[in-house]
């Protein structure tokens, strides 16, 4: 099913010549080439910058309500072949075929949610300290929005950022993760056919040289990323080389589960099973410690072990399969020498801690599910993110402890905690320091319509999705009218100093 994927700019297909191509691959069956794409040259992002600049003067023209009306007729249009996009997502990013729909109802999900916000408020009326002056919030485009995406939600978060850069105004430039770049021309292809105009929405497709023409191309006015933190950290200070600029992060997580001895013990043991090993643990948010009270700890793990070891490796598309493969042997052997050191600094693999084979999966990258116990806090493993299916066991004695632990890494994107007290539960969403907190549900799972994003490295205070997810593609312009006919002056002939 290989296909050959040009970019996309100024509406038209381009392959840029002498460029090294480069392929993606089904990573159950690495033999299966999905697409193939150039690693384009800086020289493309300009000419993609130039296109978005121009089709952005007139689609930030267009108003607020019909853009919206073309992101909806985006979001019909991709329920309608929602089956077929799962399949793709299946096939080039390794998600069993049931996460592999979410990942595209997701998105389907941020285009109607984005389109309502078409027909709102777009800033605030707010009363002036003087007589007949007006005075209101509105917002305004940024310009182009640069965006570099990954493979593990390659429709998802691609949703995330274009859908509402357009509404607020926006071109954009988007650089696809090279890992699934067929799933984000997909859904590029979703959005022009439903009229999002040529031009506006441009797609580079390559590695480095690509995404820091981007980070740096002073024709970008923001510059929206989502991926690990050292490459965050280049992309943000490559942004800054040429000036001021808005540049978002979403930079992963050491999301972490607590279980109090009041909990649901089954449903917690659910909750890490689908929060440790969905996707094959390659989420952002994906439950990578679990943080077990002592007096439940043998409790929650025999039935965790033995389920964990129970889960079914094999193709994403075979509805029998439980987890799929990691995205690609690199990352099966990276994450085997993190459990190997892990080992070596006192943990014990109850169950897994190696890459492994399925069947009727050829040379895939498959790695076990794996459930480490007697992690301590200071191990690596209990503090760097792995982006593949390892939990890590850790035990405390109390709910400050487990607070401490859940606290005590550089990250700070989701956390869990399992509890039937109604008290110890709120206790824990007031001191854990994440951006998303669930009581009596897995780190994973978030829904569109609300804030997403972390604290500390995990982010630069910016949210993706609900309503700041729009308005960090805005600019907010602040207008003072008066009609009083006369120079007025704020703070001074509200209050004129008596003089003596
Ligand atoms: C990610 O892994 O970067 O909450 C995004 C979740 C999904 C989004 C994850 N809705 O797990």
């Amino acid at each position: 099913m290989s296909e050959k994927l040009p970019n996309r700019i100024a509406g038209r297909e381009e392959w840029p010549a002498g460029a090294t191509t480069i392929e993606s691959v089904n990573p159950a069956r690495p033999s299966e080439v999905v697409a193939v794409i150039a690693d384009s040259p800086a020289e493309s992002v300009d000419r993609a910058v130039e296109a978005a600049t121009e089709a952005q003067r007139e689609w930030a023209r267009v108003p607020a309500p019909e853009r919206a009306e073309r992101i909806s007729a985006c979001g019909t249009l991709m329920a309608s072949k929602k089956a077929e996009l799962s399949r793709l997502v299946a096939v080039e990013a390794g998600k069993v075929l049931v996460e592999a729909a979410g990942d595209v109802q997701e998105a389907i999900d941020m285009a109607h949610y984005v389109a309502a916000q078409g027909r709102l408020p777009w800033g605030e009326m707010v009363p002036s300290e003087l007589r007949n002056k007006m005075c209101w919030t509105t917002r305004s485009p940024v310009g182009v929005v640069g965006m570099i995406t990954p493979w593990n939600f390659p429709v998802a978060i691609p949703s995330w950022k274009i859908f509402p850069a357009l509404l607020a105004g926006n071109g954009v430039v988007i650089k696809p993760s090279e890992k699934a770049p067929a799933c984000a021309e997909a859904f590029v292809d979703a959005c022009v056919q439903s009229g999002i105009p040529a031009g506006l929405l441009n797609v580079v497709h390559g590695t480095v040289e690509p995404a820091s023409a981007i980070a740096r191309h002073p024709g970008i006015r923001a510059v929206s990323f989502t991926g690990s933190v050292p490459t965050g950290r280049k992309v943000a200070a490559a942004a800054m080389e040429s000036g001021p600029r808005l540049v978002s992060l979403e930079l992963g997580g050491k999301n972490a589960m607590v279980v109090m001895p009041s909990a649901d013990l089954g449903l917690a043991v659910e909750g890490a099973l689908f929060g440790a090993f969905g996707t094959a643990g390659q989420r952002c948010t994906s439950t990578s410690r679990l943080i077990l009270h002592k007096d439940i700890a043998e409790a929650v793990m025999g039935p965790l072990t033995e389920r964990a070891a129970a889960l079914k490796l094999g193709d994403p598309l075979d509805p029998s399969t439980d987890v799929g493969p990691v995205i690609d042997h690199h990352s099966a052997e990276r994450i085997g020498g993190m459990v190997a050191a892990a080992v070596k600094e006192g943990a014990e693999a109850v169950t897994g801690g190696a890459p492994t084979t399925a069947d009727g999966c050829d040379g895939g990258a498959f790695f076990s599910p794996t459930v480490l116990a007697g992690v301590r806090p200071s191990h690596h493993i209990a503090r760097e993110e792995v982006f593949g299916p390892v939990l890590s066991v850790i035990e405390v004695e109390s709910l400050d402890e487990a607070i401490d632990v859940v606290n005590g890494t550089n990250y700070g994107l989701s956390a869990a905690v399992y509890s039937a007290d109604l008290s110890e539960a709120l206790r824990a969403v007031d001191a854990i320091d994440t951006g998303i907190v669930y009581v009596n549900a897995p780190t994973i799972g978030a829904e569109i319509q609300l804030p997403f994003g972390g604290t500390r490295h995990t982010g630069n205070g910016y949210r993706e999705a609900g309503r700041r997810g729009i308005e960090q593609f805005s600019e907010t312009k602040t207008v003072y009218v008066d009609y009083s006919g006369r120079l007025q002056k704020a703070q001074i002939d509200t209050h004129p100093l008596e003089l003596a």
